[in-house]
């Protein structure tokens, strides 16, 4: 396949943020793909842009004839597509770029995006659903201090996972209006019910539902100054005591089984206490591992990690998607594909997942730009039958 031409240009995110569109132009038709764009990133994350969105446009369109002596026939030549843009623009642009050459190459070869990754894939991810939420994701005075409460059906079947989590969802807005008095029947930015409701009174919410739950505690959004600084209620906790605290949690509440970044972004020694207490239960990083080679090799020799976010735009290159993912099975992580909090209609993230083999699948439950998502793997399941 050869890229006759790219251009590139802005498109609105769901938070209405700017974010980056890339089309590029073979012999067999036009692809787009856009980036999305988070909110609560990892300090280790690439940047987004090299210098600005306008920027990273203006240098990709000028890139765009370099591309005409470069033939693409597979996965592994994105590499020539990295090696042309490299040091020219950031994660967002690559991302988008690369999504939009394997969407090209999948028509052109007949075959599905994820067929590109592996053929042979199978294995279904799970569903973690963002069911109500706080921190940075949730505009309120009042919210929880943890960003995301996650509700996780025990079945691999994408449809199944959907409509469960759908019905949950609408249920435990009805109990929420009932028991939250500032309840006003808002979502926030990744679509989850807000409540001015704190960590343990949603937890016993939702353990009524007798799903698995998770939790993405993004603690590095409320360490500040060597304490985490509770707000709901007003509470400092030392280092330690956030780690009694969460293992005292994950004691009282038997389903929960998926704990995200409950440390600061590089405490990589908490992590590894925290796991070794609970082997049992998932330790996830994400802001503390930033879809980063480097960042998960120190989380493996530490131990302070049993599973792992992917999200393609944190470092961009989808060769180091792969890396990070074949280093992490290796070492028995589990892999967690995530959405960002900003999203877009682009479903790529869907055949990544599915191509990769994910164990997880973490796109949030309603809302446009997540059930498209969602809706794209039932499609490939669909496929299957
Ligand atoms: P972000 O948050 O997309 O705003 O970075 C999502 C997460 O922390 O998992
Ligand atoms: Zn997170």
């Amino acid at each position: 396949m050869i890229i006759r031409g790219i251009k590139a240009c802005e498109l609105k995110d769901t938070r209405k943020d700017k974010t980056i569109l890339v089309s590029i132009k073979t012999d067999v038709g036009l692809f787009s793909a856009s980036s999305p764009t988070g909110k609560s990133t990892g300090k280790h994350e690439k940047p987004a842009y090299k210098k600005s969105l306008e920027k990273d446009i203006e240098s990709l369109n000028k890139l765009s004839d370099y591309f005409k002596e470069e033939i693409i026939e597979k996965f592994a030549d994105l590499r020539r597509v990295e090696d042309l843009v490299d040091g020219h623009v950031g994660a967002n642009t690559t991302f988008a770029l690369e999504s939009a050459v394997l969407k090209a190459l999948a028509k052109e070869e007949k075959k599905e995006v994820w067929q590109l990754i592996n053929p042979k894939a199978k294995k279904f991810p799970r569903f973690l659903g963002n069911i109500v939420g706080g921190a940075k994701h949730s505009e309120s005075k009042k919210k929880p201090d943890f960003q995301e409460f996650l509700i996780i059906p025990k079945t691999s079947s994408p449809k199944k996972s959907y409509s469960t989590n759908i019905m949950t969802k609408k249920a435990a807005g009805k109990v929420l209006s009932k028991i939250d008095k500032g309840f006003k029947n808002k979502k926030n930015d990744e679509n989850a019910w807000m409540t001015q409701l704190g960590e343990r009174d949603i937890l016993s919410l939702l353990e009524k539902t007798k799903l698995d739950l998770g939790l993405d505690i993004a603690a590095s959004s409320f360490y500040k100054r060597k304490k985490y600084k509770y707000n709901n209620p007003p509470l400092d906790r030392t280092i330690p005591e956030q780690l009694d605290y969460i293992s005292n949690l994950i004691k009282n509440y038997s389903t929960l089984s998926y704990i995200e970044d409950p440390f600061d972004e590089e405490d990589f020694e908490s992590f590894a206490k925290l796991l070794k207490k609970h082997p049992d239960r998932l330790i996830v990083g994400d802001d503390l591992t930033v879809t980063n080679i480097k960042r998960l090799k120190k989380a493996i020799e530490k131990k302070s990690i049993n599973a792992i976010i992917i999200k393609p735009n944190q470092c961009g290159s989808l060769l180091e998607v792969e890396q990070v993912i074949k280093l992490a099975k290796e070492n028995d992580i589990k892999i967690v594909f995530s959405h960002r909090s900003g999203e877009t209609s682009e479903t790529i993230l869907a055949d990544l997942a599915f191509g990769f083999g994910a164990d997880f699948f973490k796109c949030g439950i309603d809302g446009d730009a997540r059930v498209k998502k969602l809706e794209r793997l039932i499609e490939i399941e669909k496929s299957f039958k």
